[in-house]
């Protein structure tokens, strides 16, 4: 095992009466710093303003988030508690579009809600929420581990891999998807070299998959997103593996922007691209990837990137958060269940089936 240890993405502290302590991973990589939501207020927001980020550590956030919100319907009526619930989920759905575990762990702490309605005391009520918030959240420790797994089989000894964005276990419990495959080849012992994207705009693979990579001392090197053509062009890579936001039935998947262009390069120099994502990544309710909302983020994002204006005022500008990759350009899903490959409908409903909302 890595002696590395980081503080944790998030944690509850207390009982029902507690809050949500989240690593601010907006001061990455310079400064390690924890911010404390005591209410849902301040959770909405940490998740629009990315100081939590990544599709599974937003849908955890959130369902912390769901018990933040409740703790002043406590003591009220069984009507009153009811009605808070569906109007905080509400909020918390609104915070950010695409990441659908948002989604599947507000629709599963509503769904164990409306199971303690008229039974339990809204005390007790609050109670087995906050125990369902922290059920989610070990189970996706687990998941991330099994991610592990079941990717690092799939890896040549020694291997140059190519990542975008930030899937580690800033975006996720410990491991996260992505880079649990890469840490569990480490503590495998294969040797690792990996490509890191810095994953314009706002610099996810830069500032925190570089840092995990330093932290656990896997050899990494960072180059632009421009640059990735370059390098596998020299030979450098044999895999690139991201994360995901959603998946449609069809695995047309949505990740950070920049994955296409990554998945058209990848095809054109024959090199396998790996997905990793856990089955509540999956959306079965959309066709295909046309269906997946893309988040458009502020302009200012772009205008004023890396700490400075660096474009005109007044110019016009485009800047959606995520792009779909389709599922003809994907080798493999890894999920926790097991690898989906080739990546079908037929393959994705026998091995995600059930498991998604
Ligand atoms: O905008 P972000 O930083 O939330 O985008 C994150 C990604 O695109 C990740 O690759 C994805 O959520 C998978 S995280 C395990």
């Amino acid at each position: 095992m890595s002696p590395f240890a980081k503080p944790e993405t998030l944690r509850w502290v207390g009982d029902a009466g507690g809050y949500l302590r989240l690593l601010d991973q907006t001061k990455l990589p310079t400064e390690v710093v924890e911010v404390e939501c005591r209410d849902v207020e301040s959770v909405w927001q940490a998740i629009r303003q990315l100081q939590v980020r990544g599709a599974p550590a937003i849908g955890l956030a959130a369902a912390y988030g769901v018990c933040l919100g409740l703790q002043s319907v406590r003591e009220a009526n069984d009507e009153a508690f009811g009605k808070r619930l569906e109007e905080v989920t509400r909020y918390l759905a609104g915070s950010r579009p695409t990441a659908v575990n948002l989604f599947w762990a507000l629709e599963r702490m509503q769904r164990v809600g409306n199971e303690s309605r008229g039974w339990r005391s809204p005390a007790a009520w609050h109670d087995a929420l906050l125990e369902e918030a922290r059920v989610i959240h070990e189970q996706d420790r687990a998941t991330c581990h099994a991610i592990g797994r079941h990717g690092a089989a799939l890896l040549p000894d020694p291997v140059g891999v190519l990542t975008h964005c930030n899937a580690g276990g800033l975006a996720a419990s410990e491991y996260g998807t992505a880079l649990a495959v890469l840490f569990t080849a480490q503590d495998q012992g294969k040797r690792l070299h990996v490509f890191v994207d810095e994953t314009r705009p706002l610099l996810q693979g830069a500032r925190l998959t570089a840092w995990e990579l330093v932290q656990r001392q896997i050899p990494a090197t960072l180059i632009c997103d421009s640059m990735a053509a370059q390098v596998m062009r020299e030979g450098r890579v044999q895999a690139v593996i991201t994360g995901a936001d959603r998946i449609a039935a069809n695995g047309d998947t949505a990740n950070k922007i920049g994955t296409y262009s990554v998945a058209v390069l990848a095809r054109a120099h024959d090199i396998p691209l790996y997905v990793a994502a856990p089955c509540n990544t999956f959306d079965l309710s959309l066709a295909s990837g046309d269906g997946i909302p893309i988040e458009q983020r502020a302009a200012e994002e772009i205008t004023q990137g890396l700490g400075r204006q660096i474009a005109p005022a007044g110019i016009g500008v485009y800047n959606p958060a995520f792009d779909v990759t389709p599922a003809t350009h994907i080798t493999a899903i890894i999920t926790e269940r097991g690898v989906i490959a080739p990546v079908t409908r037929e393959n994705i409903q026998r091995v995600v089936g059930g498991a998604s909302r």
